[in-house]
């Protein structure tokens, strides 16, 4: 193997794991998934996640990565825990599941970033959508997303990657400020924010019950069916559960706080989600339309077709959707990155025939959501519901229960923190943390299986 790269500053590492984590994951998806599963309650779960599990989820992965210096299938190996491997592969499949039809949509994007210099979804997004999104177009486009990705891998441009990551952060948070701020502009926006922002507390509830046979427990009220949503979305985010964070985490070369980096990655991550949600879901009330009716297409209809409407939309368009494309590129190099660096370090290929590889894999695989929305839908459902839970379990009995103590170790080093701090993340991470991802795991399991009857479900 050769000598093991590494960041050349801390700034690199947080820009390089801010770059994975924003993504389509924050501008496509959560306000879409938000508007969908509830609104404002939605949001309530997703930072109670985010921050209550997906900090401590991903101290363990940046623990794992930094202690190995290694990729995340070996890592386990040379913390001297090599059945755990397996950890590291559920979390790599997991990666290429996620990719595939991440691929497609980064795809329509691509369209996008073309269809707002002619103007072509001006007229009719709605339409232009359903032409571009499936069949044919869609996976022309796919093709095409696929293999800038491979491209960029191939090539190791990554320094023009991280360059642009380096204007995308600033240039998303300015462009979408100020679509918020016009979004509140708009009659009939208003009730938009009281849907997103106030929580109806009553709908936090999740009612637990028993029964005589299989599965003996049941689960019902709000929360049942929000959970594996907000959960998942949370660690879909941020890139945990794929390998993307222990593979950036064993480049680290030093000292720096790990606590003081995830905290930066998770404020910066939620800020952008939450910013996305205040342009699309004001949007979507602003134009009539049924907050959890946008679908998938919400992003790519309602925040498209109000770009027809406004002064030098087309620029606007343009811009947009240019950096929503850089977000969606950063994120999708980091998952190929994960399994060619693991196939380059392990095996005698270049770099550039495995990106191709799998990214020609990759693509197959995406083919049937590039087909048809109603596959994306069930690809994205079950890495909501079985892929992203059981891949993050995993991490956290690992680091909680089998590492343990080196664990601390590893984490408190270049902190500051004395073990205190050290033996409460332990203890969180041993406990509520690991049964917050397996009720999700349960509740995800149990939507996607058919839900119990809620009439059979008595209130505890
Ligand atoms: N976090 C990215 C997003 O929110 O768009 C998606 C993603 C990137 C998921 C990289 C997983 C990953 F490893």
């Amino acid at each position: 193997m050769s000598e093991r790269e590494t960041w050349a500053t801390r700034a690199g590492f947080i820009l390089a794991a801010v770059g994975s984590a924003v993504g389509l994951g924050n501008i496509w998806q959560f306000p879409f998934k938000t508007a969908q599963y509830g609104g404002a309650t939605f949001l309530v779960v997703y930072l109670v996640a985010a921050f209550g599990i997906g900090l401590p989820a991903m101290l363990s992965e940046f623990v794992i990565g930094r202690k190995s210096n290694l990729n995340t299938i070996s890592a386990f190996e040379r913390l001297g825990y090599r059945q755990w491997r397996a950890a590291g592969i559920v979390g790599l499949l997991t990666g290429f599941w996620i990719l595939s039809y991440y691929s497609v949509v980064g795809g329509w994007v691509l369209r996008y970033v073309g269809g707002s210099v002619t103007g072509a979804y001006f007229g009719d997004a709605g339409a232009y959508f359903g032409t571009i999104s499936a069949g044919l177009p869609a996976v022309a486009l796919h093709a095409v997303f696929m293999a800038l990705v491979v491209g960029i891998v191939a090539f190791g441009i990554e320094d023009g990657i991280e360059k642009a990551t380096k204007l995308m952060v600033p240039s998303i948070l300015v462009i979408l400020v100020a679509l918020a701020v016009w979004a509140f502009t708009l009659p009939g926006s208003g009730p938009g924010y009281a849907y997103f922002l106030s929580p109806d507390l009553s709908q936090l509830r999740l009612t637990v019950g028993t029964t005589g046979s299989f599965p003996w427990v049941t689960f019902g009220g709000p929360l049942a069916e929000i959970i594996p949503f907000a959960v998942s979305q949370a660690f879909f985010s941020l890139s945990l559960g794929m390998g993307a964070m222990i593979t950036y985490a064993s480049y680290i070369d030093g000292d720096e706080s790990l606590f003081g980096d995830s905290v930066t990655i998770v404020v910066f991550n939620s800020l952008i989600g939450i910013l996305a949600g205040l342009v699309v879901i004001p949007l979507l009330f602003a134009q009539g339309a049924e907050p959890g009716a946008g679908g998938a297409g919400a992003l790519f209809v309602s925040v498209a077709s109000a770009f027809a409407t406004i002064p030098f939309g087309r620029v606007v368009g343009f811009v947009f959707f240019l950096v929503v494309l850089v977000a969606a590129l950063s994120s999708a190099i980091s998952l190929l990155e994960v399994v060619v660096s693991y196939a380059v370090d392990n095996y005698a290929v270049s770099r550039p025939q495995v990106a191709a590889g799998l990214g020609a894999a990759i693509f197959v695989l995406g083919l049937p959501s590039a087909w048809d929305t109603a596959w994306l839908t069930w690809f994205d459902t079950l890495a909501y519901q079985l892929f992203l839970p059981l891949s993050v379990l995993g991490i956290l009995v690992f680091t909680g229960w089998v590492f343990g103590r080196a664990a601390v170790d590893e984490l408190l080093r270049g902190t500051g923190f004395g073990g205190g701090m050290g033996a409460l993340w332990l203890w969180t991470v041993r406990t509520v943390v690991l049964l917050g991802v397996l009720l999700t795991l349960v509740l995800g399991l149990i939507t996607l299986f058919g839900g119990p009857d809620p009439a059979i479900v008595p209130p505890l």
